[in-house]
């Protein structure tokens, strides 16, 4: 009868421990985002190297080569100047809503893009 009681009162924390350890698994794929994943799913096809893709041609021409033309070339973009210019657009390049790059993923490309940019 003692027996029996312990184990009824061991029982809400087994419950519990299985509840944490089923939750858990759910927290991650938040931190997995791969920044190279969303930059090769919105941006590579305009900022690749080479003529004729928009985002590096465009470059090109407003910096005139004093700064690279291929994005992830350029050492001088903060991840938060990354970020602006991306919910925001600029000419030709359309702003990204949270529907198409979430926050979570919008920190992950603009830390791969930033990737030269001196950490403090
Ligand atoms: C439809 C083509 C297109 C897509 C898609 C695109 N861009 Fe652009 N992007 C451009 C163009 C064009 C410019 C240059 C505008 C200019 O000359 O000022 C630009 C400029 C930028 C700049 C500013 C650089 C500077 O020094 O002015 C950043 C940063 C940038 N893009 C990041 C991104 C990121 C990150 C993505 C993906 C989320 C992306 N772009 C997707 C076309 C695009």
């Amino acid at each position: 009868m003692k027996r029996a009681l312990k184990l009824s009162a061991l029982a809400p924390v087994v419950l519990a421990a299985g509840l944490f350890a089923s939750f858990a698994p759910a927290a991650e794929p938040a931190q997995q985002v791969s920044g190279e994943a969303v930059y090769k799913r919105w941006c590579t096809h305009c900022h690749s190297p080479g003529r004729g893709n928009p985002g590096t041609d465009s470059l090109q021409v407003k910096y005139g080569g004093k700064l690279p033309a291929v994005l992830l070339e350029r050492s001088d973009l903060s991840p938060q100047a990354v970020a602006q210019f991306v919910r925001t657009g600029v000419l030709s390049m359309p702003p990204f809503r949270k529907t198409e790059v979430t926050d979570a993923e919008l920190a992950a490309v603009s830390a791969y893009v930033a990737q030269k940019f001196p950490k403090p």
